[in-house]
C-alpha cells in the first residue's frame, strides 16, 4: 500500500518491467496494438503501477480530487441535508462479467430504467449503471480501495453510473463535469454469502484468465446493496487511469457479506492460466485529501459506536459548519 518514490525505484525493478512488457505482448494478440497502449499498459505493480500512472496521465499524480481516500471518522462533516439514496431497487441486471486482467468488471447491459431516483442529496440527476468493479487484495491486510482509519476491508464493490440527464454515454460522461457517480460497498467475511454476490462468485469460476467473460443474468441490485440509507460522500476521481476527477463517491456505512471461501476464490482469480497481473491485487493506494470535505448523513451523536462500518471505531462528528462547495 506504500507509494514508491520515483528516486528509489530507479533501475531496481527490471524483472517487473520485463514481466509487464511480456504481458503487453500477450495482450497484443488478444486486443490489438492500439488498445494495448491506450488501455492495457498500466498495472498495479512495478513501472506501470500506481506510482507511475502520472507519467502518462498527469492528473493521476497532480490531481487534487483523487480517489480512493482513507476515511477518517472524526473528520466527517454531518450534513442533515443529505437524504437517502433511493435506488430503483427492483431492477435486475444482466451483463458480462469480465476478467480484464487488472480487475473483475461486470459490464451491465443498458439499464433503461433509471437506477437512482434522487433529486436531492449528492445526486441531482438521473444516473444509469454502466459497470460494477471488484477490488480485492491477496492477503489479510489489504482488499478495499477506500479504507477507514487506515484499515482495509477484505474487498470493495464499486458501481459506476453516468449522468444520463447531461450525457449520451459513459465515455462522454467520464470526462465531463458531474459526469459520474460511484457507489461503493465494502465486503466483509460472514457465515452466509450475499445472494447477489454469490451469483457473481459462481460466474467467476468461468473466467480464470484475463480477457475471458461470462454472462450474468438477473442479478438483483436490491440484494447486492446493503440495507441502509447511511452513507458518506465526497468529490473524487476514477481509481484507475485515466484518473478523471468527475466522480461523486457514495460509500455505504454498512458492508455486505461474503464467505471465507468466496474471498479465497476472489484472491485466487488469475493465478491460474499463466496470467500474473492480479497476483498483485488491484488496489490503488489512498490519495491525499487536500482539504476536501467528506460529508455524511450518519445520524449519530458523538461517541456513538457504529459497528457496521469497522470494528471498534468510534465516530466523532464535527458540528455542522458550512455546506461543502461543489
Ligand atoms: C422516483 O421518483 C418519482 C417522482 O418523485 C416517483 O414517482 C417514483 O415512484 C420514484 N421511484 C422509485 C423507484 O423510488
Ligand atoms: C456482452 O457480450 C456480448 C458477446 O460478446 C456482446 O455482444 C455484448 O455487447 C456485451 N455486452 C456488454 C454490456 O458489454
Ligand atoms: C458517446 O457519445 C458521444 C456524444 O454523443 C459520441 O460522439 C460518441 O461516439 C459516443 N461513444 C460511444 C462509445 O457510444
Ligand atoms: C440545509 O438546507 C437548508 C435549507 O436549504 C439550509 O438553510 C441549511 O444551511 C442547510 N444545511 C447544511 C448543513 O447544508
Amino acid at each position: 500500500m506504500q507509494k514508491i518514490p520515483y528516486t528509489t525505484i530507479n533501475g531496481g525493478s527490471v524483472p517487473m518491467m520485463i514481466l509487464s512488457v511480456f504481458s503487453m505482448i500477450t495482450f497484443t494478440s488478444v486486443y490489438g496494438f492500439d488498445s494495448v497502449w491506450t488501455e492495457w499498459w498500466w498495472t498495479y505493480d512495478g513501472f506501470s503501477g500506481p506510482a507511475w500512472w502520472g507519467t502518462k496521465w498527469p492528473i493521476c499524480t497532480m490531481g487534487r480530487y483523487q480517489s480512493p481516500i482513507d476515511i477518517l471518522p472524526d473528520k466527517l462533516l454531518f450534513d442533515p441535508n443529505l437524504t437517502g439514496v433511493v435506488f430503483s431497487s427492483e431492477k435486475k441486471i444482466n451483463g458480462n462479467l469480465t476478467n480484464t486482467g487488472n480487475d473483475i468488471t461486470l459490464f451491465v447491459d443498458d439499464v433503461i430504467v433509471p437506477l437512482i431516483n434522487a433529486t436531492s442529496g449528492p445526486l441531482q440527476y438521473v444516473y444509469h449503471l454502466h459497470h460494477i468493479k471488484l477490488h480485492f487484495g491477496h492477503d489479510e491486510a489489504s482488499g478495499s480501495e477506500h479504507t477507514v482509519n487506515g484499515q482495509a476491508f477484505p474487498a470493495e464493490i464499486q458501481l459506476y453510473m453516468f449522468n444520463a440527464d447531461l450525457y449520451a454515454n459513459y465515455t462522454q460522461a467520464m470526462s465531463s463535469p458531474n459526469g459520474l457517480v460511484a457507489v461503493s460497498i465494502f465486503l466483509e467475511v460472514g457465515k452466509i454469502g450475499n445472494e447477489a454476490y454469490t451469483m457473481i462468485s459462481n460466474a467467476l469460476t468461468h473466467i480464470p484468465t484475463k480477457g475471458q467473460q461470462h454472462r450474468v443474468h438477473g442479478l438483483p441490485l436490491s440484494v447486492l446493496l446493503p440495507q441502509t440509507k447511511e452513507y458518506i460522500t465526497y468529490e473524487g476521481s476514477l481509481t484507475q487511469p485515466q484518473c478523471q476527477e468527475t466522480v461523486t463517491w457514495v460509500i455505504f456505512n454498512k458492508p455486505i457479506y461474503i464467505t471465507e471461501q468466496q474471498l479465497t476464490q476472489l484472491r485466487n482469480v488469475n493465478k491460474e492460466g499463466g496470467s500474473h497481473l492480479l497476483i498483485f491485487g488491484n488496489i490503488r493506494p489512498s490519495q491525499p485529501m487536500y482539504n476536501r470535505l467528506v460529508r455524511t448523513n450518519i445520524n449519530f451523536r458523538p461517541k456513538t459506536k457504529v459497528c457496521s462500518m469497522v470494528k471498534e471505531v468510534f465516530y466523532e462528528v464535527n458540528t455542522v459548519q458550512t455546506r461543502s462547495g461543489r
